[in-house]
């Protein structure tokens, strides 16, 4: 598969919803990229806490996903001075322009969400902020007249929508928004989770680049494999410990382990022990910068905070065009 162009001189936006601790899948699905594309770009992020809502429902975890994410932003190597990083619901007129796309939205093109037709295939409960989470993210990209928004293919639906809202809402109100461009992160396999499932926060399979060293190595050890013994030959494209190993080689040694893995004479335990020292050592220098701002929680709060003051200097002009297309508030 060819990788996508990379884009240069474009405003890029993305964010992650404040649910849960960040894994190695969502490393290589979504971080890694949006730490890259700052390069050469004007790059927004935000951390989606109102999104979060749909399932978290405890004040203080919220807090604390919102925190814990910044920190990750911030160790992996997101510039605060050259890019923006806010939390969401410090630039609260997302919801008001939420509000407006809503009533330009069909019924019908949220029907169609995956999200919310997974969820009532499972018999899970559905309320309003689930069904209208596409909206909601629509607000988020169109708030910042985004050219560009990298996301994993779970996500392409929400940006397509994005634009489909974004046109509708131009063909009413005037050519007011700037319609997005998904850029699907598809060259990125799907990292497998220990139990070889994708890897996900809700299957709780997951690897945590920045856990405390014995939780990390508890998620490394309970890799799931088979039960070939040593001596046997070993297929490593069948192995979700080979896989995940893949991801911290270079091609050549990635080859060399697939050879070894076929040969039979290896341990799984062998192989378990390298890619923890791997990932400690991959991760090694945005652990020891992330570590250096946790303790340091207020530095990280002026970060959000001048992120969203930078950010509001823009999409607060956006919101008010929005507004005089629409005819709300007095007369200009
Ligand atoms: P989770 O499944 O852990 O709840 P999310 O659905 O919140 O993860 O995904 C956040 C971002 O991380 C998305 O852009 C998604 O594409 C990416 N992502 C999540 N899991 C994986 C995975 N196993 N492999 C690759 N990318 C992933
Ligand atoms: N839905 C994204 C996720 O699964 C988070 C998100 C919310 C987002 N709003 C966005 C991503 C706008 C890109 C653009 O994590």
């Amino acid at each position: 598969m060819t990788a996508p162009k990379r884009p240069r001189g474009v405003r890029v936006l993305s964010g992650i919803k404040a649910s849960g601790t960040q894994h190695i899948g969502n490393y290589f699905g979504a971080l890694r990229q949006h730490i890259e594309l700052q390069e050469g770009n004007r790059g927004t992020y935000f951390i989606a806490d109102y999104h979060s809502m749909t399932t978290i429902t405890d004040a203080r975890e919220r807090r604390e996903f919102v925190h814990a994410i910044a920190l990750d932003y911030l160790g992996l190597g997101l510039d605060p001075a050259t890019s923006i990083l806010y939390r969401q619901s410090d630039l609260p007129e997302t919801a008001e322009l939420t509000w407006m796309l809503d009533s330009v939205t069909p019924k019908g093109l949220l029907d169609r969400a995956h999200a919310y037709k997974d969820a009532v295939a499972t018999g899970a409960p559905v309320n309003m902020g689930l069904y209208n989470y596409p909206v909601l993210m629509a607000a988020d990209i169109l708030i910042h007249r985004a050219d560009i928004v990298p996301v994993g293919e779970d996500n392409k639906q929400h940006v397509e929508m994005a634009r489909d809202i974004a046109i509708k809402f131009n063909n009413v109100y005037g050519e007011v928004l700037t319609i997005p461009d998904a850029y699907i992160l598809s060259e990125v396999a799907i990292v497998p989770g220990a139990d070889g499932r994708k890897m996900s926060k809700a299957y709780d399979n997951t690897i945590e680049m920045f856990a405390a060293d014995k939780r990390l190595r508890k998620q490394v050890m309970g890799v799931v494999t088979d039960s070939t013994p040593v001596e046997g030959p070993k297929d490593p494209e069948a192995s979700n410990l080979y896989l995940l190993w893949k991801l911290f080689a270079k091609a050549d040694e990635a080859a060399e382990m697939a050879a070894r893995f076929r040969a039979g004479g290896l341990g799984y335990g062998e192989v378990k022990k390298d890619l923890l020292r791997r990932i400690l050592e991959y991760f090694g220098p945005a652990r020891e910068r992330r570590g250096e701002l946790a303790r340091d929680p207020a530095t990280v709060e002026d970060v959000l905070r001048d992120g969203a003051r930078r950010a509001r200097e823009t999409a607060l002009g956006l919101v008010e065009d929005c507004r005089e297309a629409a005819g709300l508030g007095p007369p200009s």
